[in-house]
């Protein structure tokens, strides 16, 4: 986009770094994966299931890295284009951690605002207040992104002040159905009314969130936002809130 600095080969600024969303997933996957090639080649034992095994845990973590560094910001470019932003809005941005989500949205707002909320707890390398700042400020925009610590099961927000709140692969972090709702409904109660919900999450949570809220529609994000395999496949769930 034009206010994208990076776009200058001469960009005095670092490229933005979201990190890698639950790292050890991942790290887990490739050692088990190297094991096996390893084991297959040291015992002289199962020469087909072995390797067969190293080889779905290494595409396994293949693809999740891809997904976390690479899949998720395409799919959310693609949804914030959908949602239609005219600009002007002010927009939440719940588990936010190092910022992909949030600084996507603040480059759609030159008149607008984007706020992004989290408790920086290890669902994401390196994700905190300081991370997320320098990534709005290495994308041009720390003038219209601020960022606060807060519980998306208690927001610190009065009901009604957002025209957008978005959430990327965050709520279903809280531990229980109970706590999840809520950060579902604080969700609505600081939308106003007639405002965009936008959550992307594993599939079954999605669909959970929309019964739960009795509406929104769901659209499979696709092979570019599975966390290694179809089975952790990410919804987004897109709701209004009635006037
Ligand atoms: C997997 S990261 C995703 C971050 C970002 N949305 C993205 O897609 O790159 C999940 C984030 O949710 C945050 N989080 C987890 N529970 C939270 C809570 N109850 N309130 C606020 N943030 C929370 C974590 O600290 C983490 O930064």
């Amino acid at each position: 986009m034009s206010d994208n600095l990076h776009d200058s080969p001469r960009s005095p600024l670092p490229r933005p770094r979201y990190g890698v969303d639950a790292p050890p997933i991942p790290a887990v996957s490739a050692a088990a994966g190297l094991a096996c090639f390893l084991a297959a080649a040291r015992l002289r034992r199962g020469r087909i299931t072995m390797p067969a095994a190293g080889t779905a845990l290494l595409a396994f973590s293949g693809i999740y890295l891809h997904t976390t560094l690479r899949g998720k910001l395409h799919a959310w470019e693609r949804e914030l284009d959908r949602a239609g932003l005219k600009g002007n809005e002010q927009l939440l941005d719940l588990g936010c951690g190092r910022g992909a989500v949030l600084v996507a949205a603040a480059r759609r707002l030159p008149e607008g605002h984007a706020a992004g909320a989290d408790l920086w707890s290890k669902d994401q390398s390196g994700n905190s207040r300081d991370a997320t700042l320098a990534n709005a400020s290495a994308a041009g925009v720390a003038d219209r992104v601020d960022v606060h610590t807060a519980d998306m099961t208690a927001l610190p927000f009065a009901d009604g002040s957002f025209d957008v709140v978005t959430s990327a692969m965050a709520i279903h972090n809280i531990p229980s159905d109970e706590g999840r709702y809520r950060a579902v409904d604080e969700a609505m109660r600081v939308l106003r009314p007639g405002g965009q919900l936008l959550i992307a999450d594993p599939w079954w949570m999605a669909r959970k969130y929309a019964a739960h809220l009795g509406q929104g529609k769901l659209r499979p994000l696709g092979p570019g936002y599975w966390y290694g395999c179809p089975l952790l496949g990410v919804t987004l769930l897109h709701a209004v809130k009635q006037p």
